[in-house]
């Protein structure tokens, strides 16, 4: 008895102190019912800066070590990482692009300005086979942006039918001329980017106008997406599902932006050099994602109550300020432990809502924003975000488990955010749960009430560094990686663990 007294008195002092953190997850496995879409864990890639030149393509007579043009160290990694998605060409890039100026014989394609990014020369030389072609190399579908702002209707309509169709046409008469036999199989085709901005400055009526005729000659079994708000513009929402819902057949999918960045375009922070205010904003910005898939949500709800039509998150992550000495128009920046738990909570909040979010892509897969990974010549670095990918794609078409989490704050300033992040799944009998520790200072207590199911095995892996801003470079560049973690087996549906500060960790259970 008094032993036990004691122990609630340490308990309580330790608490007191602020040294110790509980967290409860129950996870209701007899509710996992909803797929998470695999493309939820897609990427993005823009002819923007380094990501396709010199990131992933770089020409068969390059002295990099490549397969058909394309960097082998590259395409390794994204296999590794298992990408399921890949979208392209942009981005703003994408309503500046007439497809045919990027097929035939390289020598003959002609060379652009890329009027967006950097204003450089775009010699086209990496254009739809050399895209598609490399889908089907790293085994990710291609989703293809569409030209509304500055294109024409007939030529979109024609380049669905180049890359889809099987029958006799003129456009399969030249795809097949230029080397490519057989149709390629893209279901995902975005009609239009950003069009109430770098895609055309319209308004929501009007652009919902102009994606109703585009996508009435898009042909085919498509999986056709709109383009959608910018961050919280409701409006743009509700106009475009009221306007587009009316011919059901030619919605498949509505798109949303939200970077994580600070509110001053001039100065966007350091992508490396910050403290823990600079953490501790970028998080609390990030967690803003959830309030807007529910809140778009709510309104797709509206037309849609059956939930047929995605939410698409195709981009999304963090825009700091470029590297110093780099291309401003080339949005090369670094990436830090903070970027792979800004990585791990939107996964996590993709995940969640997965009844409605079907794909999500980062912005952009290489040398651009927060990439997964940055090339300098021939060398490559996988960055903790790469990490999140790899550790996270567990979930890639598991079953999500709805869980209730009840967890401590972090507190900064005043100002307090959840300290624990997470999300479950299962597949073929092995549960995965995703868990990110927000607070940077404090370790937490997580206790899992899992009834319901046996498990006879229990592993984890965890990605952590000793600073907040560890990054990995072209020479540290095991610095932020995967690790294993120990987990030890449930009894009787009780599962304790200690979630270390400022870290990502995946627990599984079989
Ligand atoms: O990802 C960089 C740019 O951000 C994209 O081109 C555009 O769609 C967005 O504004």
């Amino acid at each position: 008895m008094r032993k036990q007294t004691y122990s609630l008195l340490f308990a309580l002092l330790l608490i007191s102190m602020g040294s110790f953190a509980q967290t409860t997850i129950s996870l209701q496995t007899d509710q996992a019912k909803t797929t998470i879409s695999k493309e939820i864990y897609g990427h993005f890639a823009e002819h923007l800066g380094r990501c396709i030149y010199g990131g992933i393509f770089v020409g068969e007579d390059s002295d990099i070590s490549n397969i058909q043009g394309y960097r082998e160290d590259v395409m390794g990694a994204l296999k590794d990482m298992h990408i399921p998605l890949l979208r392209w060409p942009g981005g703003c890039f994408a309503d500046t692009y007439h497809w045919k100026d990027g097929i035939g014989p390289r020598q003959n394609r002609p060379s652009i300005v890329n009027v967006n990014w950097g204003g450089v020369t775009e010699d086209n030389s990496f254009g739809t086979h050399e895209f598609l072609n490399f889908c089907e190399l790293i085994g990710a579908e291609p989703y293809v942006n569409i030209n509304v702002g500055s294109g024409t209707v007939q030529e979109a309509s024609e380049w669905v039918e180049y890359v889809t169709s099987s029958n006799v046409s003129p456009m399969t008469d030249l795809r097949k001329k230029n080397g490519r036999e057989k149709p390629w199989d893209v279901k995902f085709w975005g009609i239009g980017n950003e069009n109430w901005g770098c895609g055309g400055n319209m308004t929501p009526e009007y652009y919902a106008d102009l994606y109703n005729r585009f996508a009435t000659y898009c042909h085919g079994d498509l999986y056709r997406i709109a383009g959608g708000p910018n961050v919280a513009d409701y409006n743009w929402m509700e106009v475009l599902m009221q306007k587009t819902t009316r011919h059901r057949h030619l919605v498949q999918g509505v798109s949303l932006h939200y970077y994580t960045f600070t509110t001053a375009w001039e100065d966007k922070g350091s992508a490396t050099d910050f403290d823990e205010k600079g953490w501790f904003s970028v998080l609390n910005k990030t967690l803003r994602m959830d309030e807007l898939i529910t809140k778009h949500s709510a309104i797709m709800d509206k037309y849609d109550p059956e939930k047929k039509i995605g939410l698409i998150v195709d981009e999304w992550g963090d825009w700091f300020n470029v590297e110093e000495g780099t291309n401003p128009g080339f949005l090369y920046q670094q990436n830090t432990l903070r970027d792979a738990l800004v990585a791990g909570i939107n996964l996590n909040i993709f995940n969640n809502h997965s009844d409605r979010v079907k794909m999500a892509n980062i912005a952009q897969m290489v040398n651009v924003l927060q990439s997964v990974i940055l090339t300098k010549d021939d060398q490559m670095v996988l960055t903790p975000t790469y990490f999140v990918f790899k550790m996270y794609a567990v979930h890639q078409d598991a079953k999500l488990i709805p869980l209730n989490l009840n967890t401590e704050d972090y507190e900064l300033d005043g100002k307090k955010i959840p300290a624990v992040s997470a999300s479950a799944s299962e597949k073929d009998g092995v549960v995965s749960v995703t868990l990110c520790n927000l607070n940077p200072n404090k370790s937490e207590t997580v206790d899992f009430d899992i009834s319901g199911m046996d498990f006879n095995t229990s592993s984890g892996e965890i990605i952590t560094a000793e600073n907040m801003n560890d990054y990995n470079d072209f020479d540290t560049k095991e610095k932020v990686t995967l690790k294993s973690f120990e987990v030890n087996k449930p009894k009787k549906g009780k599962l304790s663990i200690e979630l270390p500060a400022k870290s990502v960790v995946l627990v599984q259970l079989q």
